[in-house]
């Protein structure tokens, strides 16, 4: 369906190998020029572009990439129910072929398009980013997709888009969690402008160089990597520029609990779970929890986005 490449089962790259691989890169770039780097990263990589420079900066230190297990067999995706393996058990009933993305609203130039041909006109990129629960759990992700921002600016905004509103798929016939009405489908999110104009956030359509799992999103998913894992709306169909703020189906479904903004903070709990420390999924149980950092370690790149805003109240 999209043009990355499917890999057979046979040719996956075991986790260790492409960890190798992907030290072996981060080294080389110690002594390489960045486009030295770039071709060894598209000959290692086939369809993949070339890394970004602040991915390779930002490379999550010497945090070690979750497994591919792990990454697609622990989920939050409700409309396939609500436990952690449901999504694995059940998202294989969705069809993803054809799927087309529309983005509209107050914009200039409408799209409407498949994900192949968003795909063709955009490079894509791979993008190492941590994704931080709000129940206390962590990943470290290397995600493939593009810039949220390439593809709003081909619509041209108008002066009134303030907010981006993402809708996601309503299809209960092949999503069972949607029989029970526990959240208001279809699942939506919301961005400041700006925040989905920041060159960190970007529209997933692959992990591990192959395309996205359906248990994590496919055909097309967001990741906002100094927000809450629940921001990262998965199976999107419609972006929509808005005036208002969009409400979100968390925030419709309990206010007090999840905020419009949910960025990650150490200092502002959840009522139900503190956000001071996080387990990184696969780590021994009996491991010690990590410092969750402000904005997941991207302070220096979106803190003056919420320069003189309360966070205690903005949470
Ligand atoms: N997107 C949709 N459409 N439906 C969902 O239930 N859950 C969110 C988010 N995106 C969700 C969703 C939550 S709570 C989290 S933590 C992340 O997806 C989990 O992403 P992952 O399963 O790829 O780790």
């Amino acid at each position: 369906m999209t043009n990355i490449k499917k890999i057979p089962a046979s040719e996956i790259t075991p986790e260790h190998i492409y960890n190798d691989r992907r030290n072996f890169i981060k080294n080389l770039g110690l002594i390489l020029s960045s486009s030295a780097l770039s071709t060894f990263a598209n000959t290692s990589f086939g369809a993949l572009n070339s890394l970004p420079s602040f991915a390779q900066a930002k490379n999550h230190g010497n945090e070690k990439l979750t497994s591919l297990k792990d990454i697609t067999s622990y989920n939050n995706y409700y409309e396939f129910g609500t436990s952690k393996s449901d999504p694995h058990d059940h998202a294989d009933l969705l069809k993803i072929d054809p799927w087309s993305i529309s983005i509209e609203g107050s914009v200039a130039k409408p799209l409407k398009l498949d994900v192949d041909e968003l795909i063709k006109l955009i490079p894509i990129e791979e993008r190492i980013y941590r994704l931080r629960c709000v129940e206390g759990w962590s990943m470290v992700i290397p995600w493939v997709g593009i810039p949220l921002n390439s593809l709003l600016k081909k619509v041209s905004p108008t002066g009134n888009a303030k907010y981006v509103e993402f809708v996601s798929l309503k299809r209960p016939s092949e999503m069972i969690g949607q029989k029970d009405d526990m959240l208001d489908w279809p699942y939506t999110e919301g961005l400041r402008l700006d925040e989905a104009m920041h060159p960190l956030t970007i529209l997933a359509v692959g992990l591990y160089g192959k395309v996205l799992p359906k248990q994590n999103g496919a055909p097309i998913r967001l990741v906002v990597p100094w927000k809450y894992g629940f921001k990262s709306i998965k199976a999107i169909t419609k972006i929509r520029l808005v005036e208002k703020m969009p409400v979100s189906t968390w925030m419709k479904a309990n206010s007090k609990e999840y905020g419009f903004y949910a960025n990650v903070n150490p200092e502002v709990d959840h009522p139900r779970w503190s956000q001071a420390t996080e387990r990184r999924i696969g780590e021994s149980l009996l491991a010690p929890r990590l410092k969750t950092e402000m904005f997941n370690g991207y302070q220096k790149e979106v803190a003056h986005l919420y320069q003189g805003m309360d966070l205690n109240r903005y949470f």
